[in-house]
């Protein structure tokens, strides 16, 4: 008998989601008219644009996660308990299975905090990490800004040692010869590593300079750790462009294997809305200078969050962290999540705008100072700002991560110090966003990339001159001279 089967070979054009819709959400009807008066209102700030009338939030991917049906019901089952909820034994061994690293019984390796989000845990550890210390220096392939920030309020150095940007696969690597000159010759209490790395427009890091950075650590016997809030994604990198023999559950037990603790917000490759956990690996070289540092967190914890066994999460949040941690390192969900951000950044390529290449796992940044090259918008025009802040009249909502952001501005001298890159990042929220509607932004985008000529210049009329400015500054767009 003839084999039909084989009629149905082929290689499709389109490739399908990795899951079908269980519920839906309209946009709200409203006009250009409402988006202007609302984005007046906010000082052209998108963060504090009301995100009903966005269409397309690409603000950022941290807690917009939309839930699988899994993780909703499981919510249900959330045990609201003051202590030891029915949820934290179930999150503890996901947090094993996951990590592979040892939480429960009498010979358990490692310590976890709960706390509400990433930047809570990294407050609790640079607290103990800084106090009564001087002239400490935290050497990583690239601070989030929240770490950085925590990293500095406790009097410590946040030292950022970057690969130059090249085409290499892995651009988030930390410079490894610049590093052990910075532990040879700094007062380092712990190197940090992000996996991906954020700041550099989401980049993997490798798991060959994840091994470099821990024998470095080894050998100036440091204590190793990960901000570990894309490790899923930065492990698919890893299969793709490095070991395509592991399977993605092998690669994330290997890389938390090289360190000594790691902190991480839920809110990213938990897949869930509200969440983050510091766990510490016990009896390494941290207790060395830091004794009593488990007791002293746990203080932390419990003043500031609240009892050990739930930190900053309620039951129900604790559950769906559990079904999270279960998706998040299958290659289904993976490649569903990083190709549809991959498509995204072809078709801005397409059309000629100018991305940072390759693209990383949660986001498509722009090249700022590129998008205006040849026109008259200077840095101190924050053009990534008025780009962003346009945008938000057609609906798409994204966040400038580059001169206005990570720049300075000195009162005394009236003087603006820039960072050595200029982005505009569309970070893509998971299981959110049809390729429809990354389309429409990118075809938002190309109208003002068409008329980058024209585009006017934002002036920050309130907060230049405040930490963390990006959050509270707001802004005129006035006509470039
Ligand atoms: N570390 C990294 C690499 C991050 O990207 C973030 C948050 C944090 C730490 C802090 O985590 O929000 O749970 O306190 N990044 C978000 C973003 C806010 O939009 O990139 P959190």
């Amino acid at each position: 008998m003839a084999d039909f089967t084989k009629l149905t070979d082929f290689t499709p054009k389109h490739q399908h989601r990795a899951y079908v819709n269980s519920a839906v959400r309209f946009h709200i009807p409203c006009t250009k008219e409402d988006r202007l008066a609302a984005a007046i209102k906010a000082g052209w700030n998108v963060f504090q644009f009301a995100s009903k009338y966005t269409i397309g939030d690409f603000l950022s991917d941290s807690g917009t996660t939309t839930p699988t049906i899994e993780q909703l019901a499981a919510s249900l089952l959330g045990d609201e308990a003051y202590g030891t909820n029915w949820g934290y034994e179930q999150l503890l061994e996901q947090f094993e299975k996951t990590f592979g690293i040892t939480l429960l019984g009498d010979h358990a390796e490692w310590e976890i905090f709960l706390f509400h989000q990433c930047r809570a845990a990294e407050h609790a550890l640079f607290t103990q990490i800084g106090r009564g210390k001087k002239g400490l220096v935290i050497p990583s392939n690239g601070h989030f800004d929240t770490t950085h920030a925590n990293i500095e309020m406790n009097g410590i150095e946040a030292l950022d040692i970057v690969t130059h940007l090249n085409d290499s696969d892995f651009r988030g690597n930390i410079h490894i010869p610049k590093l052990y000159r910075t532990l040879w010759s700094q007062n380092v209490p712990l190197v940090y590593c992000t996996i991906t790395n954020n700041t550099m427009a989401g980049q993997p890091v490798s798991l060959e300079n994840i091994d470099q950075i821990s024998r470095g650590c080894k050998l100036y016997k440091k204590p190793f750790f990960l901000d570990a809030c894309r490790f899923a994604e930065n492990a698919w990198f890893i299969k793709e462009r490095e070991h395509p023999e592991m399977t993605i559950p092998e690669i994330v037990h290997k890389i938390f294997s090289y360190c000594d603790g790691f902190t991480i917000s839920l809110k990213k490759d938990g897949l869930a809305n509200m969440g983050g956990a510091l766990c510490v690996k016990k009896g390494t070289v941290l207790f060395d200078e830091y004794p009593d540092i488990l007791d002293n967190l746990r203080d932390h914890q419990i003043c500031t969050e609240a009892h050990p066994t739930y930190g900053g999460m309620s039951g129900r949040d604790i559950m769906v962290v559990v079904e999270g941690l279960k998706t998040v390192v299958t290659q289904q969900y993976l490649d569903s999540r990083i190709l549809q951000v991959r498509a995204f950044g072809d078709y801005l390529d397409e059309l000629g705008i100018p991305v940072v290449k390759p693209f990383g796992g949660h986001a498509v940044y722009v090249d700022v100072d590129k998008f205006f090259k040849g026109t008259t918008m200077k840095r101190e025009d924050f053009g990534g700002i008025a780009l962003s802040a346009l945008l938000l009249l057609n609906g798409p909502r994204v966040c400038e991560l580059g001169a206005f952001a990570f720049g300075t501005y000195d009162p005394k001298t009236g003087k603006e110090t820039f960072p050595p890159f200029n982005y505009v990042r569309i970070a893509i929220p998971r299981n959110k966003y049809e390729i429809e509607d990354l389309f429409y932004a990118a075809d938002c985008i190309k109208n003002l990339y068409d008329k980058r000529d024209e585009l006017p210049r934002a002036v920050c009329v309130y907060g230049k001159e405040k930490t963390l400015r990006h959050f509270k500054a707001r802004f005129e767009l006035q006509e470039r001279k």
